[in-house]
């Protein structure tokens, strides 16, 4: 979306990804169908910035896909916070817990596979910061169940909010629509204050009051 040679300069002056975070990328090219979905290097970036300005104690993210955005986000979660990392997909548990080994994160993510609309409810927690990357479908549900587990203060994130710039078409095919209702639903809901910035596929920024 954001114009190629722009994209490719702000990555060439950002600091770099770890090497366990490189590996990761190329595993994900080697072993998995759409290796596009990992949030990447700019992104990651800035989502290990957030949490490090943050220092957040209790994480969530909802679909965490081989583990790119949680390892990210982890790098500044507090001593003795823990990041739970809820992904559907058992096929990928294997990758995501060799890079949590590597990362040596074992003590701060909490890997839980199955259906994030069924584990939120369970989970007996106030979220400082919050990062929906799941089914697009499913934000307007997600929405619901975070908002109440969020602290006020804290930061709620969702992914892919522009959806490769379709958001903005006048002809909308459903995944499209639902993205375009959820920003809706984010901006006039009070209980928030939203920033919706274009990084990327668009990142939902939303700060509980
Ligand atoms: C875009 S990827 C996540 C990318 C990851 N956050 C990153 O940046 O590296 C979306 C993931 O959500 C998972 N997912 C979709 N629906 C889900 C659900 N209802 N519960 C848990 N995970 C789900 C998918 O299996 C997929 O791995």
């Amino acid at each position: 979306m954001i114009n190629p040679k722009i994209e490719q300069y702000a990555e060439a002056h950002t600091t770099p990804e770890s090497a366990v975070l490189q590996s990761l990328v190329r595993e994900t090219h080697l072993k998995t169908l759409a290796p596009r979905m990992l949030s990447g290097h700019l992104q990651g970036r800035f989502l290990s910035l957030i949490a490090k300005l943050m220092q957040p104690r209790r994480v969530l993210e909802i679909g965490t896909f081989t583990g790119y955005s949680a390892l990210c986000l982890t790098e500044g979660v507090a001593d003795g916070g823990v990041l739970y990392a809820l992904e559907g997909n058992d096929e990928l548990k294997h990758i995501i817990e060799k890079y949590i080994e590597k990362s040596g994160y074992q003590d701060k993510i909490k890997l839980l596979i199955g259906n994030a609309l069924e584990i939120i409810p369970t989970l007996d927690e106030f979220f400082d910061l919050v990062f929906i990357d799941a089914g697009k479908r499913d934000y307007p549900q997600y929405w619901d169940l975070v908002v109440e587990k969020t602290r006020s203060g804290g930061l709620i994130l969702a992914d892919n909010v522009l959806w490769s710039g379709k958001i903005v078409e006048e002809k909308k095919n459903l995944d499209t629509q639902i993205l375009d209702s959820f920003n809706k639903k984010v901006l006039t809901d009070d209980r928030v204050e939203c920033l919706l910035l274009p990084l990327r596929d668009g990142l939902m920024m939303a700060l509980k009051k």
